[in-house]
């Protein structure tokens, strides 16, 4: 399916994610077999807001295909500080580049910057939105240490405003697996996720206690209170610091129970989690790269 765009998990097929994920994992058991396939090809990064991971595995995976970035660089020292629009950004960026990586605080704003440009937007991150390339290397955590067959998952946390979790709910749905949603009543799926959820057929139940469902989850996704997205910094700190897990929490687990966190972490997961065989979260950091390297691959040669 020719897909330029990647704006939200909603538009990936399963045939789609398999697509990226077999590709990673070849490119992942010979990565100098594509060293130099993309070579003299640019990637423009455009990040509105902090990155470390994203930007980084973007940036190594371009490199490790042969390519380069070109990078806008911090806001306050863009034309975006002279009050430059994000679609006259964009469009002028797209000169530069072959394809472009965007993140922005705003919901919305990767769509809305697709429509202005020729060249493939990556959407990697769009305010409390979507993280589609965040849920692809999520899913191939998953496919390597849980496998898809009857899958039971516990997304925990800021279910709210919580991007990595709008997008991975939606592709868990295609996979048919069993999800069960944790966070304080306040941070809960927004309505209109958890409709198209419903749209979609997704088996899924909301909870607000870990202990209900611990002992039935294949996969624990635990996810940090997106503090910058807080109208309201009283609201912030009555949740701040509920749903953190340690390794006694976790004795009431399956013993192949697989933590992931999409990173950072603040305190929602315990130092001492990271000694425990169900700790997968730097692994799954890791995967960013290979899973990016897929995605670029493919789009860059039009196959996606
Ligand atoms: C996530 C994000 O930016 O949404 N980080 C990431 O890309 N790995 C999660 C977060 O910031 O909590």
């Amino acid at each position: 399916m020719p897909q330029d765009h990647i704006i939200s998990a909603k538009h990936l097929s399963r045939a789609d994610i398999e697509s990226v994920l077999d590709r990673a994992a070849e490119i992942a058991a010979d990565p100098d077999a594509v060293a130099d396939r993309h070579d003299g090809k640019l990637l423009g990064t455009l990040f509105f807001e902090p990155s470390t991971r994203t930007k980084m595995s973007f940036t190594a995976a371009m490199k490790r295909l042969g390519g380069d970035i070109v990078d806008m660089g911090p806001v306050d020292q863009s034309s975006v500080k002279k009050g430059e629009s994000l679609a006259d950004t964009v469009r002028v960026v797209e000169g530069y580049a072959d394809a472009l990586v965007m993140r922005h605080p705003l919901e919305g704003s990767a769509k809305m910057a697709s429509e202005f440009v020729d060249v493939p937007l990556i959407n990697a991150g769009d305010g409390a939105g979507q993280h589609p390339t965040q849920t692809l290397l999520d899913l191939y955590t998953i496919r390597e240490s849980a496998g898809f067959d009857d899958l039971t998952v516990g997304i925990m946390g800021d279910l709210k405003y919580g991007r990595t979790v709008h997008s991975l709910a939606h592709a868990l749905t295609t996979f048919d697996a069993q999800q069960h949603f944790v966070s304080p009543e306040s941070l809960k799926l927004p309505r209109g996720v958890r409709y198209d959820l419903h749209e979609a057929g997704a088996s899924m139940r909301e909870h607000t206690d870990l202990d209900e469902v611990l002992d039935s989850l294949d996969v624990l996704y635990v996810t940090r209170i997106q503090a910058e997205r807080f109208p309201d910094e009283d609201e912030y700190r009555k949740v701040a610091g509920e749903y953190q897990i340690d390794a006694e929490t976790l004795e009431a687990a399956k013993d192949d129970l697989v933590v992931m966190h999409p990173l950072p972490r603040v305190d929602e997961i315990a130092p001492d989690v990271d000694e425990t065989d169900h700790a997968r979260y730097f692994e799954q950091a890791h995967n960013g790269v290979p899973v990016r390297m897929a995605l670029l691959d493919l789009i860059l040669e039009g196959n996606l």
